[in-house]
Order: C-alpha cells, then structure tokens, then sequence
C-alpha cells in the first residue's frame, strides 16, 4: 500500500495532494473570526504613523510607554538564579508556598478560614476560571446556571461555555449613566432560579471600570445569600485597582465574613507583571478542614489528566515576593506606583478633554477605577480615532488607561475631542 502510494505520488504528485485534500478530516473545520483585542494589536502594528497610540491591550506600559518588568521581580528572578534551583516537576496543585502566600494575600493574613480553603495553582486567571467552571460543572448539585455581567471579560462566557456550564446574564453597566445598574443587577439576583452561580469582578471591572461601592457590595450579599446563590469571584487585579491589596479584596473578604462560600480566581498577571509567566491559583472554600481535604483530592483528579502539573517558574517568582517580608514591601510600594500612574493619566486626561474645550461630561473617566476607562465612544467614534488619529482601542469603547503616557495624553484628548464634538 504504502509503495504504490509512493509510486503513485512520483507520477502525479499534484492530483494526490489535492485528493488527498478533498477527503482531509479536517474539511468542515469552518475559518473562525480573529480575536477581536489581538486584531487590534495587528492594526497597531501595520500603522506607519509616528505618534500611534495603542489603548487597546490590557497590559500595564510605564510613562515611556514600555511593558514594565518590577524591580521586585527581578530581584526575585536573580535570588531564585542564584539558588540554582532544580527542574524537578511541582506537584499537581503547585509549589505549596505559592498557593498559600496566594490565599494569604486574598483572604487576609488575620482570616480565621484560611486552613478551610482548598486551594490550586494555576495557568494565571484563565487557567483559574477553567479550573472552576469544570469543578462546578462536575460537582455543583444544582442546575448548572452560572450568571456573568453584562458585559464582562470577553473570554468569561466562551470559559464557562466550554466547561459545559448554562452561561446566563445579569444587568450591570447602565449606558445612560455610564455607571452601576445596581436596580437591574439586584433584580436580576432575585429573579434567578436560586441556587444560581454568580461571577463577580472582585475589584475593577473589565472592561467597564465600574465597581460597586462597599454599600452596594453589601446589598449584593444580601441578594446573593437570601436567594441561596453561589458567589464565584475573578480577581484579576488585586492591588491594580486602589493600588491596595487589602482594599480591593474587600468585596471577597466581606463575602467570606457573612458566610458565603465562595470560590475565588487570581491572577498575578497585572499585579506583577508576569503576564506571559502564566501565574494564578484557584481556590474554594470548605466547610471544614475534612471538607477541604475531600475537594482537594477532586481538584488533583480534575487537573491531572489537564496538564499534569502547573509550571514553576513564576510561582517560584511570586512566592519569593509574596513570602520576604523585605520584598514583599517593596512589591506593594511598586503596586501602588502603577496603579498611581493609571489614576494620574485618568485626571489627565479628562483635564485634557476640558483643555481641548469639550463640552461633555467626562467624569466617569475619574470615577471608574483600574486598569480600563469605558470610554461612551461609540464604534464609529473608535473607528474614526484609529483612521484619522492612529489612536487604537476597543470598539465597545473600552481603553487601556495604561497605554497613556505624558508623552501622548493630550494628543489623545483633543483627538477624543475631535471625534466626539461633532
Ligand atoms: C476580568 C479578567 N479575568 C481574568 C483575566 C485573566 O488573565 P490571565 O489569564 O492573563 O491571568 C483577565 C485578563 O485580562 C481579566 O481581565
């Protein structure tokens, strides 16, 4: 058989290709749309125009507009060199002073449940939230309903989806005030079937940059708990909102406090930097100390035929961080200098839309908090700011405030002023 393919292919190498193609597997594999924030990336790169702005990655730049590695990460990085570490792999929920440094900073040092919570390393948020949504998925004893906002991080609906769990929707954003629909997120709350799954941003939403107040935080307790509902939370961005740990794990620790029990996502993509490390943990509180250990030995069963075990070597990074005290200080300092500047570029440039003689209201550009501004531009406005301007964000009117620099904040505001005062 395989000669006279072989034969064959020396005499009409042209025809068994395209045969061979015609009866391929893989023919009804339909082409899927790009990603939309990557799409961006590229539109970014083919522009030639000097003074570009790229808004549209959420990634932390500094002032001169470049990725920023923490000083307390390379110093963690040179600490680990210099122990010359080995290779060996981790276990299958990770480097034990990592997940537990991890809940630390999440829970609180002084949370009387720290040993109640089951906790696993894993691939940065995404991993986490995957994680989760296939425990819910196999263990949840009510109908699988998990409730994401609207909107909400794009990748939380396609997560949930392909962890087989029922994606639903609840109100959040309101257009008309640019802030918390707080009527509609309640109402939703009380309207589900109870039992339900609810996702929340711990602290600065994306991509709207609309968090509730701690009062509101406390009437979606309320709702949460007197409908029987499970609150699970992605805190992707734990210091990266107030440019304090303790305060942005508020709306998690007040949960935790009225006896939820939640489940929690985190990631130490923004807070430190180690975006492409893939660092994060996933975590669920038990009842009990024999309830932990029962989910423990099911999330070891649920990740092991997944990837077997989490990579090392940004853990290795943030645990050393997150466990000398020394470093660890310095760590918050440098936490507290990003999220400090994205403030500080929010002030700038609504000052600059006022400069420029805009004259709308721009205040939820100072009010919402973290990395992204929900702008109100509509789809042409953005679609203008990227042909006319070169200025590159989302088309839901979302932009990275960590793109902005001192260098292009007021080019950025009058253009925004161009676009919007017609
Ligand atoms: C709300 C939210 N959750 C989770 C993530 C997960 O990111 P990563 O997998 O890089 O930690 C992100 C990243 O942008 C996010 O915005």
């Amino acid at each position: 058989m395989l000669s006279s393919v072989k034969a064959a292919s020396t005499r009409t190498p042209l025809r068994i290709v395209a045969a061979s193609r015609a009866s391929s597997s893989w023919a009804n594999v339909p082409q899927g749309p790009p990603d939309a924030i990557l799409g961006i990336t590229e539109a970014f790169k083919a522009d030639t125009f000097s003074g570009k702005v790229n808004l549209g990655v959420g990634a932390y730049r500094d002032d001169a507009g470049k990725p920023y590695v923490l000083p307390s990460v390379r110093t963690a990085e040179k600490r680990l060199l210099d122990k010359a570490l080995d290779k060996e792999y981790a276990g299958i929920t990770g480097i034990p002073s990592f997940t537990k440094a991890a809940a630390t900073l999440a829970y609180g040092a002084n949370s009387p449940i720290l040993e109640n919570i089951a906790i696993t390393q894993s691939i940065s948020g995404t991993g986490a939230l995957r994680i989760g949504g296939a425990f819910l998925e196999r263990f949840w004893p009510h109908a699988k309903n998990i409730y994401i906002p609207t909107p909400s991080w794009a990748n939380h609906g396609a997560i949930f989806k392909d962890s087989l769990l029922n994606v639903k929707q609840y109100r959040y954003y309101n257009k008309e005030t640019i802030g918390l629909d707080i009527d509609g997120l309640l109402a939703d709350i009380k309207d589900a079937p109870k039992n339900s799954i609810f996702l929340f941003h711990a602290c600065a939403h994306n991509p709207t940059g609309v968090d509730p107040t701690p009062e509101q935080w406390r009437a979606i307790s309320d709702a949460v708990k007197n409908n029987a509902h499970f609150a699970f939370f992605d805190m992707a961005y734990q210091g990266f909102a107030s440019g304090d740990t303790d305060k942005d794990a508020y709306a998690l620790r007040y949960f935790v406090e009225q006896g939820h029990q939640v489940a929690l996502c985190q990631s130490f993509a923004k807070n430190m930097g180690l975006y492409g490390e893939r660092v994060g943990a996933f975590s669920l509180l038990a009842a009990d100390k024999a309830e932990k250990t029962r989910i423990d030995s099911q999330i070891k069963i649920l990740v092991r035929p997944l990837y077997s075990n989490p990579p090392i070597g940004g853990a290795r990074i943030a645990s050393e961080i997150l466990n000398d005290p020394e470093l660890n200080k310095q760590w918050l300092a440098e936490v507290k200098g990003m999220a400090d500047r994205i403030i500080s570029m929010r002030d700038a440039l609504k000052d600059g839309l006022a400069a420029a003689g805009s004259q709308k209201k721009w205040d939820h550009i100072t009010s919402q908090i973290g990395m992204f501004c929900y702008t109100g531009l509509t789809p042409e406005q953005v679609g203008e700011l990227a042909t006319k301007y070169s200025i590159y964000g989302t088309k839901d009117g979302r932009i990275s405030v960590a793109g902005l620099t001192s260098g292009n904040v007021k080019y950025v505001a009058e253009s925004i002023h161009k676009v919007t005062s017609k």
